[in-house]
């Protein structure tokens, strides 16, 4: 499969809700995910949404950022009918390579707990659990 992995440039935020919304992952339209405060928060140069392609049609996407220390790795979401066909893997080793490019050299993801199928899929690509840490976050408001 000729699967092509592109950026989100400006005027994609439809594409990716599209893909969020057939994927059926949550995602926050009043607060983080907002067209806005993403298109501002990619100005920051820290993150990259990457989408793959097939055939001219989008089918999967990933949200890739760094915090100076460490990268991380978010919203890995692939359609239905592509699954299983490792087009997970090669958006996280696209988004692992734009990392090490960055001069980032751990990689991190947070999976909640219901997500059984997320956190194998994670272990699968190379993902070791790390026992023993809360996250913990204080939020300026509820839908951010
Ligand atoms: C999780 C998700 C992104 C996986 O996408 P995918 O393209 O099917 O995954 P891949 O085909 O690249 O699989 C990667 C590895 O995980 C394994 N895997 C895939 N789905 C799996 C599942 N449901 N349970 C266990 N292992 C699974 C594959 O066998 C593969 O391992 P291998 O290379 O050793 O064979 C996709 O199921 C999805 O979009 N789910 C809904 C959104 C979501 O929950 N995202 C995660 C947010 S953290």
């Amino acid at each position: 499969m000729d699967v092509k992995i592109v950026a989100y440039k400006k005027g994609d935020y439809k594409i990716l809700v599209d893909l969020w919304e057939r994927s059926g992952l949550p995602y926050k339209p009043l607060g983080r995910d907002k067209e806005e405060t993403i298109e501002k928060e990619l100005k920051r140069g820290v993150g990259k949404f990457l989408f793959a392609m097939l055939d001219g049609k989008y089918i999967g996407t990933v949200l890739v950022t760094h915090d100076g220390r460490k990268g991380w790795i978010n919203r890995v979401a692939v359609v239905p009918e592509y699954r299983h066909k490792g087009i997970a893997r090669i958006l996280v080793e696209a988004a692992e390579k734009w990392l090490n490019g960055q001069g980032i050299e751990i990689y991190a993801c947070q999976i909640e707990d219901y997500n059984k199928e997320s956190l194998e899929v994670f272990k699968k690509l190379g993902y070791i659990p790390f026992e023993g840490i809360h996250y913990l976050t204080k939020r300026k408001y509820p839908e951010v």
